[in-house]
């Protein structure tokens, strides 16, 4: 799969996915991440990208010109013209489901804002997917555009080496995960669970999804209710 990054800072999406597991599956061809800098599109010999905004109001607004000529640009190298996602804090919450769909295409482009954002008819134009990584405002898309790139090529076939791990976790299931423990038995006085030591492995995996039952209903009440109507449990 392909991760096509437009952004007005390329070395810190280059910097950010060149390590860990992201690193070894770009080292190992199963993904590439390109970072297309947009000011190369500026169009202008000060290579000025944003300007104040119409109405008023604090801060520059990026420039609906230069984005969509580094869009059509990368568009025209592909010979087609891909999703394109735009991080952003009025977007849909990103989640699981999400990471899955963008996993299926082969091509996907990444547009980050600055600034107090993108012109809307650059948007307009060339935006399939708007999406927010939370409820809170960054600097800019490059941290979010990570984000999506780490949690869509996990699930990139090749890319995780144990392929049970990207099944079994948190979300998976609509809950979170349950705790994990290695060796030793003995850390500061607490023991490991004893279930987990019994090799019996019906016992551990009610034990598991107990443990996963307790953690969601504390920390995400939203799904433990979803959990209980989808296996219709009354709370
Ligand atoms: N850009 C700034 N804040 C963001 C957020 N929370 N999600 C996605 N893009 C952003």
């Amino acid at each position: 799969m392909n991760f096509h990054v437009l952004t007005l800072f390329p070395d810190m999406i280059l910097q950010g996915v060149n390590t860990s597991i992201t690193g070894r599956a770009i080292k190992n061809g199963v993904v590439s991440v390109s970072a297309v800098n947009i000011r190369d599109y500026a169009g202008n010999k000060h290579m000025k990208v944003d300007d104040y905004p119409y109405g008023g109001g604090a801060g520059l607004v990026m420039q609906a010109a230069p984005v969509c000529a580094a869009y059509d640009a990368l568009a025209e190298s592909l010979g087609k013209r891909p999703r394109v996602v735009y991080m952003t804090p009025q977007g849909y919450t990103f989640n699981q489901k999400m990471a899955q769909d963008f996993a299926k295409e082969e091509e996907l482009v990444i547009l980050c804002g600055h600034y107090e954002g993108i012109d809307e008819r650059a948007l307009e134009r060339i935006v399939t997917d708007y999406v927010s990584i939370g409820d809170y405002v960054l600097t800019g898309g490059e941290l979010p555009a990570m984000v999506v790139i780490d949690a869509v090529s996990r699930l990139v076939p090749g890319v995780l080496h144990n392929s049970e791990s990207a099944e079994t976790e948190s979300f998976e299931n609509g809950l979170l995960e349950y705790p994990q423990y290695t060796r030793p038995e003995v850390f500061e006085g607490k023991r490991v669970p004893e279930v987990l030591l019994s090799g019996h492995h019906a016992n551990v995996e009610k034990w598991r999804l107990e443990k996963s039952i307790e953690r969601t209903k504390k920390y995400r009440p939203d799904l433990y209710q979803a959990y209980c109507e989808r296996n219709g449990i009354g709370i």
